[in-house]
């Protein structure tokens, strides 16, 4: 067996192996962690994980050693939910922010989305491409291997090409391996207000085959709330997509309980992202289509809202992810470390289930499961190396950065 790096001396190792489908409920506590573990690395894929000396048999003369120095080893962390490429900052809206105007008054005031969407169309492919890969290097340094990038900010053809564009030179050029998601359907260009339907048919009928033909998407989204686009033109949109080969995606039920759950289940979304406003009834229809529930915290926390009901999700069998939501607006911040702090500080949920909905209900969420989320032969060795005690740590000292080292296909890369 070839074996080109080992990993030796992991004081506790989270693997998250034995089940490639989203885990739910006692599945997401019940944590496989292996003591004085070591990790065999070949092509930058696992190739077999041991405890102790036994690796000593497998060592060739080219093999590299390294230390984990007795710390805690857990998959590269996984941000299934951002709004990574984007023009310009919304720090002009914090004041009105802080004085209690609502997220969707200021968008309906021509701010919010669309502020930023007038900066990203003015912003060249260079200047797009270079502040995200800013905050892609932020993201590594906090532990993410894994990220979801979405349109959005364009409304429009070209710039909606631009924003996937990126993403996917991105995905070429930097350590993090990014999946495409078509937004197109983030908000209604001022416009077509008053004619959302002639919005939605430049959605489907151009926009959404022009990405598929380009292979620059691999999931389409859409933002369903009061006042931006209803759930019979979610449904639509969504539905055309599906007939497309998209897998999908939707921003639901965040403001108003409208039934995006409900809607996400009848689809079969992926993932339906957000949920603080979402009916039992959603709920247990997620369940029932293995639907998983993608909570975004750390917009919660920014936008003073109510926190997602995470415990009844998981009460009612739904699969649980977490994710940054990174966006100028509701939440301007990659570190999800936070979100991970948030999901036990705000969602109530455990140190270990907040684990498992970052690695492999995370992958799961953005169908990278096979290849990603959990440490196990086959998979990428994507590593995230914590200098931390234990798992519980991670949430408990909040507000840092717990990173030691991070590995990406088996190399070192902060
Ligand atoms: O997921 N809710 C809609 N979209 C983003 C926010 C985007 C923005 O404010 O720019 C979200 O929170
Ligand atoms: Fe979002």
């Amino acid at each position: 067996m070839r074996v080109d790096v080992i990993i030796n001396n992991i004081g506790k190792l989270v693997t998250m192996r034995g089940k490639n489908s989203p885990r739910i409920k006692d599945e997401m506590n019940d944590l496989e962690i292996i003591e004085n573990a070591y990790i065999a690395i070949a092509d930058g894929k696992i190739v077999e994980v041991g405890t102790g000396n036994e690796y000593e048999n497998i060592v060739q003369e080219y093999t590299s050693i390294e230390n984990a120095n007795g710390l805690l080893v857990t998959p590269g962390l996984i941000d299934s939910h951002t709004h990574l490429v984007h023009g310009g900052s919304r720090e002009n809206e914090f004041s009105k922010k802080l004085a209690g105007v609502p997220y969707i008054e200021i968008l309906n005031q021509g701010g919010g989305i669309l502020s930023t969407v007038k900066s990203t169309k003015e912003a060249t492919f260079e200047e797009l491409y270079n502040k995200s890969r800013k905050s892609l290097d932020r993201m590594l340094e906090f532990g993410v291997t894994t990220v979801e990038a979405k349109s959005g900010y364009g409304l429009e053809l070209d710039t909606e090409l631009k924003q996937l564009k990126v993403a996917k030179k991105l995905n070429e050029n930097h350590p993090i391996d990014l999946v495409n998601t078509f937004l197109g359907a983030h908000a209604i260009p001022p416009e077509y207000k008053e004619n959302h339907k002639v919005y939605i048919d430049i959605i489907v009928e151009e926009m959404m085959p022009k990405v598929k033909d380009l292979g620059l998407a691999e999931f389409c989204d859409v933002f369903c709330e009061e006042g931006v686009f209803s759930i019979e033109e979610s449904a639509y949109i969504l539905s055309k997509a599906k007939e497309m080969g998209y897998k999908l995606k939707i921003h639901a039920d965040e403001i108003v309980s409208l039934g995006g759950a409900e809607l996400s289940a009848k689809l079969k979304c992926i993932s339906s992202d957000h949920l603080m406003a979402a009916s039992q009834e959603g709920l247990k229809e997620m369940a029932k289509n293995k639907v998983v529930a993608n909570l975004l915290p750390a917009t919660s926390f920014n936008l003073n809202k109510d926190y997602a009901n995470a415990r009844k999700m998981i009460d009612f069998n739904v699969p649980v992810s977490l994710s940054s939501d990174y966006n100028p607006g509701s939440c301007p911040s990659e570190n999800l470390q936070l979100v991970m702090q948030l999901g036990c500080l705000g969602l109530k949920m455990t140190p270990n289930e907040v684990l498992t909905a970052v690695t492999i209900n995370a992958a799961c969420s953005i169908n990278r499961h096979k290849e990603v989320g959990s440490i196990e032969i086959g998979k990428k060795a994507d590593l995230a190396v914590f200098d931390a005690p234990n798992i519980e740590y991670l949430m408990y000292h909040f507000g840092i950065n717990h990173i030691e080292r991070v590995y990406k296909e088996g190399k070192l890369v902060v």
